[in-house]
């Protein structure tokens, strides 16, 4: 008994014996070093620096960030959903790794339309009926090809934060709580998720279904969650909530190794997402469309420079709209898209000082050629660089927890066009080209991107925030590569947003007034928004890796 109260005590007063919390915790913004991990959680940049430490290279890191990432932030951070790799090699190979999530094999087109042709955005956004096959795991797999360390070493560190619990904070603990109601909405079984009486700083958050899903993973492999028993729970789970998913679309998911998107800027080489993606393209096109303008000559945050950046995000993304879509099902004229004679034909109209208008500016002439994710950039000692963005779609995807596996379902199939001209939750349009169909891709905006210097990684960049995210990709690079900021003010710096439709210029809060009032007079609206996205950048130049963390959350960059 005696022994009994002493340990009590112990565990009471000290936090390492109650709470497994094994690294320090303070956050960083900037590192300098020979390597370095930026992600949107402290512990799983750490996971991935002990993983290079151990000498793992950055394909090892980014698979242990990843799964760190799926317990520790489970807003985005998943294994019920998808994403993307971008990758340059240390001997100059570039990957471009596609685990973007797939409709089910039962899909259909007008699957999310009701009897009189409504489009249902509350079956498409929320629940069961809302999630696409997920990816993610599927492209650890096909990333673990590059590593070096074995994948139960890598998978080890998310089993434990998952299976012993980690402290979460203030704003970790408001999150959970916001979306209570809704995991018992949308979930048929209880959840780690929820508390009792609320969440709050300081907590442990011990997630035991999803650490024994880890370990199946661990001990079977890719098979450990497309087949045996997480599969069958995923099945159940659909069918206690009328969703789609079968045994047989997760026995048939499987990696896309696409062909990296590549292209030029002045001396630069930007190595990009092609689709399903859609901001490979985007990037190319907005950059195509500024390139020979000399925009660099007018500054950070002039008007000129943003009324120019504005009117090639509009133009972009009113071609992503109507031209865009799983390739693998659609012809998209890519070729034609992203020519020089085509960007520079869609921006002969632009007028310096004269907002454009999306009611006249629509997609360009073509004839037919024959918001929550997360980001995480690596880069390590010998010059290997990764950048991948992954996503269950919105905040805790479609807050469907699949019962006794403890992992959150994305809400992705909201990424298609469910009707043409019903906006998805990002406000992005669409059309045939991304409708609807048994095993497609949806599209995405998710912007993994490495810029290459004289053919060595010099940028490895990305970050969340549904539409957004390609004109973040966008502005950072000006703001490095034509306004030649600091990395911190390249990223940090209050940023802007225009998608065609809405015809509205998002700025976040501190963007600078008199650049408002200046847009506003030539006849752009404007809105103030909250914050755009949560970046993660990495630039190296003559061999020091400085990474930067997004200031707009926790986001932390750790280095050696
Ligand atoms: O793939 C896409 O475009 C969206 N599902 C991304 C969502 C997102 O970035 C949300 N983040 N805040």
């Amino acid at each position: 008994m005696r022994k009994l109260v002493v340990l009590l005590l112990l565990v009471a007063a000290s936090p390492s014996l109650a709470q497994y919390n094994p690294y320090n915790y303070t956050i960083e913004k900037k590192t300098s070093g020979k390597a370095a991990v930026v992600s949107a959680h402290p512990l799983a940049s750490k996971v991935g620096v002990a993983i290079m430490k151990k000498g793992g290279n950055a394909f090892d890191a980014a698979i242990a960030t990843q799964l760190a990432l799926a317990v520790v932030f489970p807003g985005a951070g998943n294994i019920g959903g998808g994403g993307f790799m971008v990758a340059v090699t240390n001997k100059g190979e570039q990957v471009a790794l596609d685990y973007r999530e797939k409709a089910p094999g039962s899909a259909s087109r007008d699957m999310y339309l009701d009897k009189d042709g409504n489009a249902q955005t509350n079956l498409s956004q929320n629940g069961h009926l809302a999630s696409g096959v997920p990816g993610t795991v599927a492209g650890l797999f096909s990333t673990h090809a590059y590593a070096k360390l074995p994948f139960k070493q890598l998978i080890q560190p998310a089993i434990d934060l998952a299976e012993k619990g980690f402290v979460i904070t203030e704003s970790e603990a408001n999150s959970l709580n916001n979306y209570a109601g809704q995991f018992v909405r949308y979930s048929s079984r209880p959840s780690a998720f929820i508390k009792y009486g609320g969440w709050k700083a300081g907590d442990t958050l011990v997630q035991k279904e999803l650490a024994n899903t880890l370990k199946r993973i661990r001990d079977l492999g890719q098979k450990g969650f497309y087949e045996g028993e997480t599969a069958r729970l995923i099945v159940e789970e659909m069918k206690r909530g009328a969703g789609v998913i079968t045994l047989a679309d997760l026995k048939n998911y499987k990696t896309a190794k696409r062909v990296a998107m590549v292209s030029k800027y002045k001396e630069y080489t930007i190595v990009g997402m092609p689709l399903v993606s859609s901001g490979g393209i985007l990037i190319q096109q907005m950059m195509g469309m500024v390139e020979n303008r000399n925009i660099g000559q007018y500054g950070f945050h002039s008007w000129q420079a943003v009324q120019l950046m504005i009117e090639a995000e509009r133009r972009a993304f009113a071609d992503r709209a109507e031209f865009l879509g799983d390739r693998d099902f659609v012809k998209v004229p890519v070729k034609k898209l992203t020519s020089p004679e085509y960007l520079r034909e869609r921006m002969s109209d632009f007028e310096l000082g004269k907002a454009g208008n999306s009611k006249t500016t629509n997609h360009g002439n073509i004839n037919p050629e024959s918001e929550e994710t997360t980001h995480l950039s690596v880069y390590d000692a010998s010059g290997n660089a990764v950048s991948v963005t992954t996503t269950l779609n919105g905040g805790y995807g479609s807050r469907t927890v699949v019962g006794g596996a403890g992992f959150i379902l994305n809400n992705e199939m909201d990424d298609f066009s469910i009707k043409p001209g019903v906006p998805n939750m990002y406000g992005a349009l669409g059309t045939e080209a991304n409708a609807i169909a048994p095993n497609k891709r949806m599209l995405s905006s998710m912007t993994p991107t490495i810029v290459l210097k004289n053919g060595k990684p010099f940028l490895v960049i990305g970050s969340p925030g549904g539409t957004t995210i390609p004109t973040q990709v966008y502005q950072v690079l000006l703001n490095t590569i034509e306004f030649n900021l600091s990395l911190e003010d390249a990223v940090w710096k209050p940023r802007f947003h225009h998608q065609w439709l809405p015809d509205v210029v998002y700025v976040e809060k501190g963007f600078p007034a008199d650049l408002k009032t200046k847009l506003e007079e030539m006849g752009y609206k404007i809105a103030e928004r909250g914050t755009i996205g949560r970046f993660e950048a990495i630039k190296i130049v003559n061999g020091v890796v400085e990474a930067v963390a997004d200031n707009r959350g926790d986001d932390h960059a750790e280095g050696y």
